[in-house]
């Protein structure tokens, strides 16, 4: 390429020629949208550090689910709160959980929203750890055990999609099986792959109140630094029967992205998480940034990196926004 023949320029002038000429999109099709649901009738309450997402009881849920099937995004996933929490996490695969009484709700109300279920401990657990413990010591295969009975709990409730956050390892093998032994080989498994121990989860546990009460996460999330391990994590996950790999968080691990986009050719999700949701939101109620074309650059660059679905807080507000345009 030489100046002055080549003009980097000339297909910049004009919003048709950009529009052509443009690489990347993010589509409706490609967005779901995260949902708290806790106790009660007629709840919505809002999370301070996530401004406009709301944790809303069954009733509600099933109100803003209509709504964000009518703009046209095709799931949702499911974050439960119980009144109760216990050190088996015993609301996680209890038959008449929140989550089991959600996702019947939503596919009896809703029937064409793919409802997306994620499938841990640490919101049902009293010591807010992801699988079970003993002392300070998360045990691995005691969880995994347990999260492979949440997950046969969710499908069982009409769940379309389990998606184990948990990082035990051997947790996709074992939900499976689980799932294929009671006649669930149509549901598929979306696996948190490649999720790191991450500092961007904080307004999440405000908001799931799932904040771990000693130690933190380190010893079964991934440690941030780390690139090529996070290809191990997948593989691994591929092996054990996971249909969708995912990323997350997002937008500080774009490499991990486009790494995993070059590798594997199966369907790749990023999770834009609580954090990179509220830094937006954050700046742009202080008029430091245009929040609406942050949060979109920053959705795109998801796309960009390779992910195919993004989950994120912003995919209603977005969806409205592209509907307008
Ligand atoms: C549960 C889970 C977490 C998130 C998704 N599933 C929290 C965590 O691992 O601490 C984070 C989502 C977000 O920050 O938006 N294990």
């Amino acid at each position: 390429m030489s100046f002055p023949r080549d003009r980097m320029r000339r297909l910049r002038q004009s919003d048709s020629l950009r529009r052509m000429t443009r690489e990347n999109e993010v589509r409706i099709d490609d967005l779901v949208l995260p949902l708290f649901v806790v106790e009660g009738k007629g709840v919505r309450e809002s999370i301070s550090s996530m401004p406009g997402v709301y944790r809303f009881s069954v009733d509600l849920l099933v109100e803003e689910a209509k709504r964000v099937a009518g703009l046209g995004v095709p799931a949702v996933i499911l974050f439960g709160i119980p009144d109760v929490k216990d050190d088996q996490g015993h609301g996680a695969d209890a038959p008449d959980g929140i989550i089991q009484r959600a996702v019947s709700a939503l596919k009896s109300a809703v029937p064409e929203l793919c409802v997306m279920t994620d499938v841990c401990l640490c919101e049902y657990t009293d010591h807010g750890h992801c699988g079970l413990v003993d002392g300070e010591l998360v045990l691995n295969d005691p969880s995994v055990s347990r999260i492979a009975s949440t997950a046969l709990s969710h499908a069982q409730a009409g769940a379309d999609l389990v998606a184990p956050s948990d990082m035990m390892d051997g947790r996709v093998s074992a939900i499976r099986q689980r799932l294929d032994d009671a006649g669930f080989e149509q549901v598929p498994i979306m696996a948190y792959s490649a999720k790191y121990s991450s500092a961007f989860y904080g307004p999440f546990r405000e908001a799931a109140e799932s904040t771990p009460q000693f130690g933190d996460r380190r010893t079964y999330q991934m440690d941030p630094p780390n690139r090529r391990e996070a290809m191990r994590e997948m593989r691994a996950d591929l092996d054990e029967g996971a249909d969708i790999l995912m990323v997350k968080p997002a937008l500080a691990y774009l490499d991990v992205i486009a790494d995993a986009r070059a590798a594997f050719d199966v369907t790749i999700a990023a999770y834009q998480v609580s954090g990179e949701y509220a830094m937006v939101h954050a700046a742009a109620e202080r008029g430091w940034i245009d929040g609406d074309r942050a949060m979109a650059e920053a959705l795109v660059s998801i796309k960009r990196a390779g992910a195919d679905i993004i989950l994120t807080y912003a995919a209603a507000d977005f969806a409205e926004r592209l509907r307008e345009e």
